[in-house]
């Protein structure tokens, strides 16, 4: 199976950071968030991916290239481990780049994927999504589709509070944790939220996508929106919603950024115990 990555929206929610350099770059601590939705998809044993691009996205494919200047030096300084760490990135799998004109929307993102993954169901990750879980999100939505052949979005119980950030389906659960989609409505406000279940970024889509989002008018934010053309398709064809087990950090928010970088140094043996003793201290 294929992987896209959508990576050219213009990450306003975080300016003045993404002015010059794509929010997909930001590091969490070391590591660029778009490198962490890569190795998810390659975790999950995925070997070709596409990255939607854009203006001013450049840093992501050079990212991906090989450095052939930056591993003479560490060669030469015989830094080894770094060397093999950069040389690893280059060859994380097969990446392929297209560059989306102009940011109309996630759902005019994943329509220039339609040559890339020709007549196959394949898997959407948002490049500025992370998500911790023990069996990575995408290859947990891989085994559901094994099961019922028909796309599904990976979705959470999110607070009410919250749901209006959300894309949000309207389900009859067949099983546990996986719904029948009904509805799906964008960011609907806390009052006509049809359910607690939010889209967060992952889908395994089928090809039939791309012919609903031909149809979608601009909606929210006058964009074409994916939740909109997978409203269009559930009414075609049976589709599901699966609550799947992880945590998810939406890092083009500024709050989930700040709680993913404490949480992920927590669990870095290097930093975690003198930033277990540095929160008390603040705290007090
Ligand atoms: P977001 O919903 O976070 O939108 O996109 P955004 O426009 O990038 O960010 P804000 O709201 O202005 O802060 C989710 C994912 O879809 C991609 C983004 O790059 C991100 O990875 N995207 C979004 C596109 O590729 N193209 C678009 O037109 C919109």
């Amino acid at each position: 199976m294929k992987a896209v990555i959508p990576a050219a929206g213009r990450g306003t929610r975080f300016l003045p950071a993404t002015k010059a350099q794509p929010k997909e770059m930001l590091p969490l601590i070391d590591k660029p968030v778009i490198q962490f939705v890569v190795e998810e998809a390659v975790a999950s044993g995925i070997d070709d991916i596409l990255i939607i691009t854009g203006r001013g996205k450049r840093a992501i494919e050079d990212h991906f290239d090989k450095s052939f200047e930056l591993e003479e030096i560490l060669e030469r300084d015989g830094k080894t481990d770094t060397l093999k760490e950069m040389r690893d990135i280059s060859d994380l799998a097969d990446i392929h780049y297209i560059r989306q004109r102009e940011p109309k929307g996630l759902g005019n993102a994943i329509y220039y994927a339609k040559k890339h993954v020709g007549d196959e169901p394949f898997v959407v990750l948002l490049g500025d999504d992370i998500i911790s879980s023990d069996v990575p999100c995408t290859k947990q939505l891989m085994d559901y589709y094994e099961k019922y052949k028909a796309p599904i979005i990976a979705v959470n119980k999110v607070e009410k509070e919250m749901i209006e950030s959300y894309g949000v389906v309207d389900g009859e659960l067949v099983e546990d944790l996986v719904y029948k989609v009904k509805d799906l409505v964008e960011k609907p406000k806390p009052e006509d939220a049809p359910s607690n279940l939010g889209i967060t970024g992952r889908y395994l889509l089928t090809p039939d996508i791309f012919d609903a989002i031909d149809k979608t008018e601009p909606g929210k934010g006058g964009e074409i929106q994916l939740t909109d053309a997978l409203r269009i398709l559930s009414q075609k064809r049976d589709m599901y919603a699966y609550d799947f087990e992880g945590v998810r950090y939406d890092l083009g928010n500024k709050a989930d950024y700040i709680k993913a970088t404490i949480e992920y140094a927590l669990r870095r043996e290097e930093f975690s115990s003198w930033m277990k003793d540095y929160l008390k201290t603040l705290m007090k």
